[in-house]
């Protein structure tokens, strides 16, 4: 098993890594360019909601994503022990919502593969949905009930496990400026130099959970890594908390309900580079979404309004696994909408592997190298 490990990368996936990695005795040193968690998962909604986000079929990524949220409750307890800090986990279930019947017609196939892989997810009628949720739309005909989803909130989540990190002894390096060199000797181990850090780290191996700037490592590896910004925008609305019960989720957005007594609406799905700023034409749509789904917040104000960068591959895949013909180099990155629900199952499987185990899920789907065809794959070795 490897002494040693280098994180780099800071969010949500990085931060997991790293929590796992020492809690299994590794001495892990994670390197942040900015501010932990700044990115994409400090802004994120928090949703655990596998069978809402994946509703065309039982493939790799669906099972990876209900293998992580099965792995959340131990998660959660392990890393609120670890921290003594609360991530507000709230089982609320979650409710999509329909506004035409054509809609709700595909749903009955969605049902039974979802059921059979533990949803208990049922069908509403418009009455039930009323009774459930009692102050959306009249237009509203029918909805989806999946007690099984549930949402943390994903800023206290990110400080609740740097905290268990730093607890568990990682060398938690933010700001430390941008990443200058990554070497993968040819006699093994690997050395990063950023600049903002004195002197170069060393260790047996290394774990890239970079986002959406993911990208950058495609020099040092000799392979292509499509990964690229999608911007979400969202808000939030005060908010009493029995006006929206559960996660609601319609075509074109979705509410949570926190316990900071804010409604959070999001989200776009924008390119904009890596601007992270919001624009009106974004937020509208999702003023005009919470008006029609949820009259009563017809003329209330916006709270807040922020966007956050979802990190999204060619494919809408992770790339999850060792670079090929490398042990020493892991990525866990591109995780696009389900970074928040992916992280606890993306850690046990990065652990695994760096004890040199086999993967406890089929990942071969998420191969980092698929994107760049075996002629043109680069020399990795310094
Ligand atoms: N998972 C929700 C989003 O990416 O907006």
């Amino acid at each position: 098993m490897p002494q040693s490990v280098i994180i780099l990368g800071g969010g949500i996936i990085g931060l997991s890594c790293a929590f796992e990695a020492a809690r299994r005795g590794m001495h892990v040193t994670l390197i942040e360019p900015s501010e932990l968690g700044g990115q994409a998962s400090g802004a994120a909604a928090g949703m655990l909601a596998p069978y809402s986000e994946n509703t065309e079929q039982p493939d790799d990524f669906f099972h990876l994503c209900l293998s992580s949220l099965r792995s959340y409750p131990e998660w959660i307890r392990a890393v609120e022990e670890l921290s003594g800090m609360p991530v507000e986990w709230v089982q609320s279930g979650s409710i999509n919502v329909f506004m035409h019947e054509a809609d709700a017609l595909p749903i009955a196939s969605r049902l039974q593969w979802q059921n059979d892989w533990g949803a208990r997810a049922q069908l509403l009628d418009a009455a039930q949905l009323r009774k459930l949720e009692p102050m959306v739309s009249h237009s509203a005909v029918a909805g989806v009930f999946t007690p099984q989803e549930s949402h943390v909130y994903a800023p206290k989540l990110v400080s609740a496990l740097a905290a268990a990190c730093r607890k568990l002894g990682v060398a938690v390096h933010a700001h430390a400026g941008e990443i200058e060199e990554v070497l993968i000797h040819t006699s093994g181990g690997v050395t990063v130099r950023a600049q903002g850090l004195a002197s170069l780290v060393h260790a047996d191996r290394l774990v890239v959970c970079a986002g959406a700037w993911s990208g950058a490592y495609e020099r040092w590896f000799g392979l292509s890594i499509p990964v690229h910004p999608i911007r979400g925008q969202i808000c939030s609305y005060e908010h009493q908390a029995d006006e929206v019960r559960h996660m609601v989720f319609a075509s074109q957005a979705y509410w949570v309900g926190k316990r900071n007594a804010r409604l959070v609406c999001g989200a776009s799905e924008d390119v904009a580079g890596f601007a992270t700023s919001v624009t009106e034409r974004g937020i509208g749509r999702l003023i005009r979404s919470s008006n029609q789904l949820f009259p009563f917040l017809e003329g209330r104000q916006t709270a807040h309004s922020w966007a956050g960068l979802r990190p999204a591959t060619r494919d809408g895949l992770p790339l999850l696994g060792q670079i090929e013909g490398t042990t020493e180099v892991i990525m866990a990155a591109g995780h696009y909408r389900n970074g928040i629900l992916l992280s606890p199952i993306t850690a046990l499987v990065v652990a695994d592997l760096l004890e040199e185990k086999k993967a406890r899920l089929s990942i071969s789907r998420f191969a980092p190298q698929r994107f760049t065809a075996p002629a043109s794959r680069g020399r990795v070795r310094a």
